[in-house]
C-alpha cells in the first residue's frame, strides 16, 4: 500500500538504570547517539514524518539532536507507551502508517521494518515478535488455537502459563494512524503498572476482526533494547561484528575481527590490510592496498591506494595520496595533505600542511601552515614556529629544498627552491633559489682545555 509512512520514535522514559545525567537515548552505540541511530533508520524507510516523543531531558535530547526533519511531542508524565504515542498522533495525517519504534532499541534493520511495514492495511497490522530463550520481563505474544495472535499480555499482568509463552513483543509494530487514533482513546489504566498500554490495541484489533500479521527479525541483537551500560556494551560489540564482517566481505583483511571499531562510514577498496585494536571515527575511505599497522586512530580522512600506516598513528582530517608512509607514532591534524609518495615519520605532528611529491619529514618535527614543494628533505628536529600568540603565519618550502636538523623555521618564512639550510639554524628572513643559509653560533675550538678536577 502506498500511504504515507510515519514514524513515532518513543525515547521519553528516564533510564534509570543507566545511572547517567544523560537522557538514555543520548548514550552512544558506534559514535553515534541510539536516538540518532533511530532516527537515521527512519529516514532509510523514505517517512513522510518522524515523531520524537520526549519527556525526561527532552530539552537535552532536542539540543543535541539538531534534526529540522523531526517533530517533537512532549510527554510530561510518562503514564505508559500509548499513552506516549497519543502524544505525537495529533501530528499525524489521516490515511498514513505509523509505525512504532524506540529510541532506546537502536540497532533495527531497515529490511525488518520494510517487511513489517509491507503487510499494513485497513485489515491488518503488522507486529514484530521474537522468540527468546529467556522471555523475561517482555509482553508474551498471545495466539488462539488456529494460531492467530489475539492479544499482548504483560509481563507483570500474566498468569504463570502465559510467563510460559517465549514468543515476545518487541514493542515495535505498525498500523494505519485512523486505528490509531481510535484505539488510542479507548485505552485503560487498569492494570498492574496503572499504565496506558500500547499493546492494549493487539487485542482490540483482533476483537474487530483484523489480522495481527507478524514478521520477525533476522537478528535478536536488532530488537534488543538499551536498559543499563551492559546492554549498551552487547549492542556495540555486535555492532562492531557486523562491521568487521562487511569489511571482511568487502576486501579487507582484519587481523581480529574483534580488534576494530568504526565509528562513522568507513569505506575500503580490495587487498586492505588493518591491524590489530584501529578505531575509525566519521568518514573515512581506504583505497586498495591500503594497510593500517596496529593501535590507530583515523578520523575524517581519505587514504588512497597502497598508503602504508605505520603501529600507533593518529590522523584526523588528512587527505593522503597514493603510497604514501605514515608513522609510526605520527599524528596528522586536520588540512594535512600528502602528495604521492610523501612520508611522514616518527614523532612528527603536521596542520595545515601541503606536503609535495616525494618529500620526506621523517623524524620529531612539527610541521604546521605549512607548504611543501617536491622531494623536500625536512631533516629531524625542525619546527615550523607557526605562532607568535597571538596569529598563525605561513611556511613556504620550495621543490627540493633541504632542511638540517634541528631547525627552527620562524614564520613567515619561505625557502625557495633548491636551497640549503644548515642544521641547528633559526630561519627568520627568506632564503633565495639555491642558496645555503646557516643561522647558528659559530663553534669554537679551544686547544688543550683542562677540564675542572674534583678535589681530593
Ligand atoms: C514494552 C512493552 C512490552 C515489550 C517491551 C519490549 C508495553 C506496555 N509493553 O514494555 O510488551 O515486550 O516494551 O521492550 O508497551 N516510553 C515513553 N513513555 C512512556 C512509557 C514508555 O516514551 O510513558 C518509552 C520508553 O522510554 C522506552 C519505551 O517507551 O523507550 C518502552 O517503555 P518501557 O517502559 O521500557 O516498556 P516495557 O515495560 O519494557
Ligand atoms: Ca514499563
Amino acid at each position: 500500500m502506498t500511504a504515507p509512512l510515519h514514524v513515532i520514535i518513543l525515547a521519553a522514559g528516564q533510564g534509570s538504570r543507566m545511572k547517567s545525567s544523560l537522557p538514555k537515548v543520548l548514550h552512544k552505540v558506534a559514535g553515534r547517539s541510539m536516538l540518532h541511530h533511530v532516527m537515521d533508520t527512519a529516514r532509510t524507510l523514505g517517512a513522510e514524518g518522524i515523531h520524537g516523543v520526549i519527556g525526561h531531558g527532552a530539552d537535552q535530547v532536542k539540543a543535541v539532536t539538531p534534526a529540522t526533519d523531526v517533530t517533537w511531542a512532549l510527554q510530561e508524565q510518562q503514564l505508559g507507551t500509548g499513552h506516549a504515542v497519543a502524544q505525537a498522533l495529533p501530528a499525524v495525517p489521516d490515511g498514513a502508517v505509523v509505525l512504532v519504534l524506540y529510541g532506546d532499541v537502536p540497532l533495527i534493520n531497515p529490511e525488518t521494518l520494510v517487511a513489517l511495514v509491507s503487510r499494513v492495511n485497513q485489515q491488518s497490522l503488522g507486529l514484530l515478535t521474537v522468540d527468546l530463550a529467556n522471555p523475561d520481563g517482555y509482553g508474551r505474544i498471545l495466539r488462539n488455537e488456529q494460531g492467530k495472535v489475539i492479544a499482548i499480555v504483560e509481563q507483570k499482568d500474566a498468569t504463570e502459563s502465559q510467563k510460559a509463552i517465549c514468543e515476545v513483543n518487541t514493542g515495535i509494530l505498525a498500523v494505519t494512524s485512523d486505528h490509531l487514533k481510535r484505539w488510542l482513546p479507548q485505552l485503560s489504566n487498569s492494570n498492574a503498572q496503572g499504565e496506558y498500554y500500547l499493546t492494549d490495541i493487539i487485542a482490540m484489533a483482533a476483537g474487530e476482526g483484523m489480522t495481527i500479521e507478524v514478521a520477525q527479525p533476522s537478528h535478536e541483537q536488532e530488537v534488543q533494547g538499551v536498559n543499563n551500560r551492559l546492554q549498551l556494551s552487547v549492542l556495540e560489540r555486535w555492532y562492531q561484528r557486523c562491521e568487521a564482517e562487511r569489511l571482511m566481505t568487502e576486501g579487507a583483511t582484519l587481523a581480529d575481527p574483534d580488534r576494530i571499531d568504526v565509528r562513522g562510514n568507513l569505506t575500503v577498496g580490495q587487498d586492505v590490510l588493518i591491524d590489530v585494536n584501529v578505531v575509525f571515527e566519521g568518514e573515512v575511505t581506504l583505497g586498495n592496498n591500503v594497510s593500517i599497522g596496529p593501535n590507530c586512530l583515523i578520523r575524517d580522512a581519505r587514504l588512497a591506494d597502497n598508503v602504508t600506516v605505520h603501529a600507533n598513528s593518529v590522523i584526523e582530517g588528512a587527505d593522503v595520496a597514493e603510497q604514501c608512509q605514515i608513522g609510526p607514532f605520527a599524528r596528522l591534524r586536520p588540512g594535512t595533505r600528502l602528495a604521492r609518495t610523501a612520508k611522514v615519520g616518527n614523532f612528527v605532528e603536521t596542520k595545515k600542511a601541503e606536503v609535495g611529491e616525494g618529500s620526506k619529514i621523517n623524524h620529531l618535527s612539527y610541521v604546521g601552515d605549512a607548504t611543501l614543494g617536491r622531494n623536500v628533505n625536512v631533516g629531524a628536529g625542525t619546527i615550523t614556529c607557526n605562532y607568535d600568540g597571538v596569529n598563525k603565519f605561513q611556511t613556504v618550502l620550495g621543490d627540493n629544498v633541504f632542511v638540517g636538523s634541528n631547525t627552527a623555521l620562524v614564520a613567515p618564512v619561505s625557502v625557495a627552491a633548491d636551497a640549503v639550510i644548515g642544521a641547528g639554524s633559526t630561519i627568520t628572513t627568506d632564503v633565495a633559489e639555491k642558496d645555503l643559509a646557516v643561522a647558528r653560533g659559530r663553534q669554537r675550538n679551544i686547544k688543550g682545555w683542562k677540564r675542572p678536577e674534583k678535589k681530593a
